[in-house]
C-alpha cells in the first residue's frame, strides 16, 4: 500500500497497517511536512518493531530523521544527530542521516575520468567535490513507498547533473528488523557509464544524550589498513597498515584514546575523518561495532562496501541545531559505509564504475543491542 503519513494524519481512519508506521508523535509528521518548489510532497515515515525501537525517516533526501533504541533499562532514546524541522534539514550542511551522491565522499579537484572523456562536478569543499556537489541527492525529494516494516525510496539523477554521466535510477529501501537491526539496501542502474558511491551519512551518540561528546564510545572496526589522506583528505594511494598507529581499531579501544595524538593524519582531519579498509571476513561477522558503556548500548554494522569513513564531528561547531541542542565539537560520529573516496582517480581502489546493463547493490545493516547480551 502507498501512502504517505503526513500532517493530515489526524483526520484519517487508522488501519493496523498504517498503525505501525504511524509518527511518534503528530506534531513531528506536520514538522516535517513539505513541499518543494515542484509541488512534490515530503512527509515523515516511520517504523516501528516489537521490541520498542523507532525509525523515522522522510524522503527529503532519503534521510534517517531519528532512530530511537532501547538501553540497558529499556529506556528509549534517539542515538542519532538530527534537526527539529523540514526547515532545519533542509538548510542543514552537515548532512544528518541522509545519502550522500551520486559520488559521496571526495573527487579531487572534481574531475574524473571514463572512457577518455573528462568530467567535472561542481567543488563545494576547498579544491574537491564532497558528496556529490551542490544540491545533490541529499537535498532533493525522493518518491515514497511504504511497505510492512520497510519504506522504499527512489529517485532518478539526471544525466549532467552536478556534471556526472548518465542517467541514475536509484533506489534505497530501509527495513526496520525484530532483531533490532535497520537494513539499508540500495539498489541503481544508469544508460551512460558513470561513477557510484552512495553511503548513509547518520551521526551516532550511543548515550541517547546529543550533549554529551562521542570520546568514551569503545569502537572495534575490523580494518587493518586505512587510505592516509593529503591536506584537502583525497586519498593518497597509499593503504597504510593501522598497526602501532592511533587508527588501529583492531581491539576495541575509546574513540577519544588516541585523537589528539601528534600523528599528521589527525592534524589533516582534525581527529578521525578518515577511510578504513575493511578485512575480507565472515558475511556474518560485524566489521564494525560500537558500545557505549552508561546506556549500554551496543551497535554493529554489517556491510557489502569495502570501506567504512570514520569520521568523529571535527567540524561540529555549535552551528547546527536539533533536540534542543546546538551540536558541539565531536558530539556525534558517522560509519559512512563506501567504497573508497577519490575511487575514480585511484585505479588501484575498488572500482565505483557502473555501466548501462549492470545493476548496482549495495547492503548495510546497523544492528542495536546491549553490550553483553546475545
Ligand atoms: C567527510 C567529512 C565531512 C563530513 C560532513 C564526511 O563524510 O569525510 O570531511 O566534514 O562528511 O560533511
Amino acid at each position: 500500500m502507498v501512502l504517505s503519513l503526513g500532517a493530515g494524519l489526524a483526520s484519517c481512519v487508522i488501519t493496523p497497517e498504517e498503525m505501525e508506521h504511524s509518527p511518534i508523535d503528530p506534531k513531528r509528521a506536520a514538522a516535517f511536512a513539505a513541499k518543494d518548489s515542484n509541488g512534490n510532497e515530503v512527509a515523515l515515515y516511520t517504523l516501528r518493531n516489537k521490541n520498542g525501537m523507532i525509525v523515522e525517516l522522510t524522503n527529503y533526501g532519503a534521510t534517517i530523521v531519528s532512530i530511537n533504541v532501547p538501553d540497558k533499562k529499556g529506556k528509549v532514546e534517539n542515538v542519532t544527530l538530527g534537526y527539529e524541522d523540514h526547515a532545519g534539514l533542509a538548510a542543514g550542511g552537515s548532512y544528518f542521516g541522509c545519502v550522500v551522491g551520486r559520488y559521496g565522499n571526495r573527487i579531487a579537484k572534481g574531475t574524473f575520468k571514463i572512457d577518455g572523456a573528462e568530467y567535472h562536478a561542481p567543488l563545494n569543499n576547498g579544491v574537491n567535490t564532497l558528496h556529490g556537489g551542490i544540491k545533490s541527492i541529499d537535498k532533493q525529494v525522493w518518491k515514497a513507498r511504504l511497505m510492512n516494516d520497510a519504506v522504499s525510496f527512489s529517485i532518478t539523477v539526471p544525466d549532467g547533473e552536478n556534471g556526472y554521466p548518465g542517467n541514475l535510477k536509484l533506489k534505497v529501501v530501509y527495513s526496520l528488523r525484530e532483531d533490532n537491526s535497520l537494513a539499508i539496501d540500495y539498489t541503481a542502474t544508469t544508460d551512460k557509464a558513470t561513477v557510484i558511491n552512495v553511503t548513509n551519512h547518520a551521526y551516532f551518540n550511543l548515550s541517547g544524550d546529543p550533549t554529551q561528546k562521542i570520546l568514551d564510545h569503545e569502537l572495534m572496526i575490523h580494518a587493518d589498513r586505512f587510505t592516509p589522506v593529503d591536506s584537502t583528505l583525497i586519498p593518497t594511494g597509499e593503504l597504510r597498515a593501522v598497526k602501532g598507529t592511533p587508527f588501529d581499531f583492531t581491539q576495541a579501544k575509546a574513540i577519544g584514546k588516541d585523537i589528539d595524538a601528534t600523528y599528521e593524519q589527525l592534524q589533516f582531519g582534525g581527529g578521525y575523518d578518515h577511510n578504513f579498509v575493511l578485512n575480507e571476513r565472515d558475511p556474518q561477522a560485524p566489521a564494525v561495532v560500537v558500545t557505549e558503556k552508561n546506556s549500554g548500548r551496543k551497535m554493529e554494522v554489517f556491510t557489502t562496501e569495502p570501506g567504512v569513513q570514520f569520521y568523529t564531528g571535527n567540524f561540529l561547531n555549535g552551528n547546527e541545531k536539533g533536540r534542543g541542542v546546538a551540536y558541539q565539537h565531536r558530539t556525534g560520529f558517522c560509519l559512512e559505509t563506501q567504497h573508497f573516496p577519490d575511487s575514480p582517480n585511484q585505479p588501484s581502489f575498488p572500482t565505483t564504475l557502473l555501466k548501462p546493463g549492470e545493476t548496482f547493490k549495495s547492503q548495510t545493516i546497523y544492528r542495536f543491542g546491549i553490550d553483553g547480551e546475545k
